[in-house]
């Protein structure tokens, strides 16, 4: 039971601190006091207000900030409350979108183990086997298996059987043409799997040629995490509809984006019956929760949080290679401050995460994989604690 957090550090019920570096959450740590300030003063100025009925100028100026960071035709977004809503409204908005266009069409292509989200419609999307559930598939999904075991997808050979397989699935072997391709940059509650430079533009140029809509979920890769702002840049691929949440507001307050096209945009404006492009809930761009956003991003940009994920992530991914031969791990891989290693098996990623946690250090665990994701504003001194205690926890288990 957690009750307190400051920079890299949760404390618990019984006061004892540990290093947090268990959730893609966290942009600029706990208790940044311009994130809390800027909290504060919109509570005090503006709560928020039911965008359904009217805007308000965080929400636009957070609409607009968005934007400014995207490519520049993904000009217009659309603010959700979670990842997974955000991942909903982005499939709802492609799948009218195609209606609009005169070309309907409703299935979609993606990673059998990829993550989306919790209610059916995003569950519906992943072949992850937790993620099943009792009612029927709310659209036809084509899936994609990772051609080869994670620690191998990152090699040349990789990417050629990867996009093979996409083009299988796109084309579909008879069913009905695919509305879109949905996935990750980098598969995180799949196994933290780095895909091969050259994935996401060979995705691009395959989505144009079977006319289906490229939607990344950048939800846990957003806003710094992989040593870009977005994960997409390091190809410079522009999708036509990007979904981001959780470092938006660094975990102060839940709040996701769907960055779409121009193109999209106008085309829901045109359609009497739709009237825009609209989609939410009551508390959608919560007017707290865009403070939260825009004070995050202000800290993100103002200390190039990004470039500062890029060369600490490149130091902590040497220092974590070390243990490339040691007894139980079975691979380390990693993007910016996303580090990932996966064991040989479960049992022995349960028991290094409990040594790390003995050692006050916080990891996060998917099956085998345990990675680390610190606050993007860990500095060098905190990093290397970070290497001592998973270092130590790892040589213990081996023992
Ligand atoms: C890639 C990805 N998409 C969507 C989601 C769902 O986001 P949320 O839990 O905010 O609904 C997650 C959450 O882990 C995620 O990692």
């Amino acid at each position: 039971m957690l009750v307190k957090g400051t920079g890299c550090y949760v404390t618990d019920q019984h006061g004892r601190e540990y290093l947090d570096a268990s959730s893609p959450n966290l942009t600029c740590g706990y208790a940044v006091p311009e994130v809390a300030h800027a909290v504060g003063e919109q509570a005090s100025r503006m709560h928020g207000y039911d965008l359904s009925v009217a805007s308000h100028d965080t929400a636009g100026a957070l609409a607009e900030r968005v934007a400014g960071l995207m490519p520049a035709d993904l000009s217009r977004t659309l603010l959700t409350n979670s990842g997974t809503e955000a991942v909903e409204a982005a499939l709802l908005i492609a799948g009218m979108y195609a209606g609009l266009r005169g070309d309907p069409r409703t299935r979609v292509v993606t990673f059998a183990t990829g993550y989306h989200g919790s209610t059916v419609l995003a569950r519906s999307l992943s072949g992850l086997a937790h993620l099943d559930h009792p009612f029927h598939q709310p659209m036809p999904v084509t899936r994609v298996t990772l051609p080869s075991p994670a620690r191998e997808m990152r090699s040349p050979e990789a990417l050629d059987m990867l996009l093979a397989a996409f083009r299988a699935a796109l084309a579909g072997d008879g069913q009905e043409p695919p509305l879109a391709v949905v996935v990750e940059p980098l598969i995180n509650v799949g196994g933290g799997v780095v895909l091969p430079p050259g994935f996401l533009s060979g995705l691009r140029r395959l989505c144009d040629e079977y006319g289906a809509l490229l939607i990344l979920d950048e939800v846990s890769t957003g806003y710094g995490r992989t040593g870009r702002m977005f994960a997409f840049e390091h190809e410079g691929v522009v999708a036509d509809i990007v979904v981001t949440s959780k470092g938006l507001a660094g975990g102060y307050a839940p709040i996701s984006a769907v960055s779409v096209r121009e193109s999209i945009y106008t085309a829901f404006g045109r359609d009497p019956f739709v009237g825009g492009l609209r989609f939410g809930q009551t508390t959608s761009g919560h007017g707290i929760a865009c403070a939260a956003a825009l004070a995050t991003l202000d800290l993100l940009v103002r200390d190039d949080l990004a470039g500062r994920a890029q060369r600490l992530g490149e130091v902590l991914m040497d220092a974590l290679r070390e243990l490339a031969g040691t007894r139980g791990v079975a691979d380390v891989r990693g993007m910016g401050l996303f580090v990932s290693l996966e064991f040989e098996d479960e049992t022995t990623a349960v028991a290094v995460v409990t040594a790390a946690q003995q050692r006050g250090l916080l990891l996060r665990r998917q099956g085998a994989v345990v990675m680390a994701v610190p606050p993007l504003t860990i500095d060098e001194t905190t990093l290397d604690l970070l290497v001592e205690r998973i270092r130590s926890a790892v040589r213990e288990v081996a023992a």
